[in-house]
């Protein structure tokens, strides 16, 4: 069995390349897609994040955002990590300062250990399968546990790229009208794998994402169900770690609102 205990240092490590970065704007690449950027820090944290992971677990294969061919892969048979190095990158970009490394273990398409660090606020949030999950709030560590509130009391969240414009009008502005109708308040962070962290501690209630790619959800999606609660596909299917997914996550009550109300857009 894998000691993972060294991925949090590791990941710790590789943000100082976001903490470090300059002139952010000069650096940009635009990807494929209208609005998909990449930065020189991207590359340069996915590369540090590489080696690192290759000196100390040399039996995982690594599947990483900015060298990944496709959307669409190949899981190893083993062990993978599937690694996001800036998720947040449009907040990057703009100094919202609100972007995190994400890192989760596959094991044969199951997450069995999930890591997101937001260096900003030096919020890191692990965990492993069957043992819960923990945030390490600047030197604290502290067990996290989903809300028990339903949607009237939810605050929702929600993401859309703007590179998937099918995905934009309809389902997801629909869906997000329906539900802000409903809940407390809406709120659009610009990571996905830290809404998901925020639907784990009980800072958020419930989240969907039409399609989102799996570095985005890898590591969050365990976080949020050994945190206590559910994560799914839109259909109720498990996520797949091999391709693109629309994700709904949520605490048990909030999640089985959604799926009974009328929120979906197909
Ligand atoms: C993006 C973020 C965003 C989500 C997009 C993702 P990136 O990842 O997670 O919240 O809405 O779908 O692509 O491009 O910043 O790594
Ligand atoms: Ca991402
Ligand atoms: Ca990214």
């Amino acid at each position: 069995m894998s000691d993972f205990s060294c991925i949090p240092g590791i990941m710790r490590e590789a943000a100082k390349v976001m903490l470090s970065a300059e002139n952010i704007d000069r650096s940009i690449h635009a990807k494929t897609g209208d609005q998909n950027f990449v930065t020189e820090y991207d590359v340069r944290t996915e590369n540090m994040l590489r080696e690192a992971f290759a000196k100390a677990l040399p039996e995982a294969d690594m599947l990483g955002e900015e060298s990944a061919e496709s959307h669409s892969t190949r899981i190893a048979d083993g062990l993978t990590l599937i690694v996001d190095p800036i998720d947040g990158t449009t907040n990057f970009i703009h100094g919202c300062r609100y972007s995190a490394i994400s890192v989760g273990v596959c094991d044969r398409g199951r997450i069995i250990y999930g890591a997101v660090y937001n260096p900003y606020m030096d919020e890191l949030f692990r965990a492993e399968i069957g043992k819960g999950a923990v945030a390490e709030d600047r030197g604290t560590v502290v067990p996290i546990h989903v809300s028990g509130r339903g949607l009237s009391d939810a605050l929702a969240y929600f993401g859309t790229a703007p590179y998937y414009r099918e995905t934009l009008e309809k389902p997801t502005f629909r869906t997000l009208e329906k539900l802000f109708a409903v809940t407390r308040d809406i709120r659009r962070s610009g990571s996905a794998a830290m809404d998901l962290t925020s639907i784990a501690w009980g800072r958020g209630d419930i989240f969907f994402e039409y399609r989102l790619s799996p570095w985005d959800y890898a590591a969050g999606s365990l976080i949020v169900t050994e945190a206590g609660g559910r994560v799914s596909q839109m259909d109720g299917s498990p996520l797949r770690f091999d391709k693109p997914c629309p994700v709904v996550a949520g605490n048990p009550a909030a999640y089985e609102e959604f799926f009974a109300g009328d929120f979906l857009e197909f």
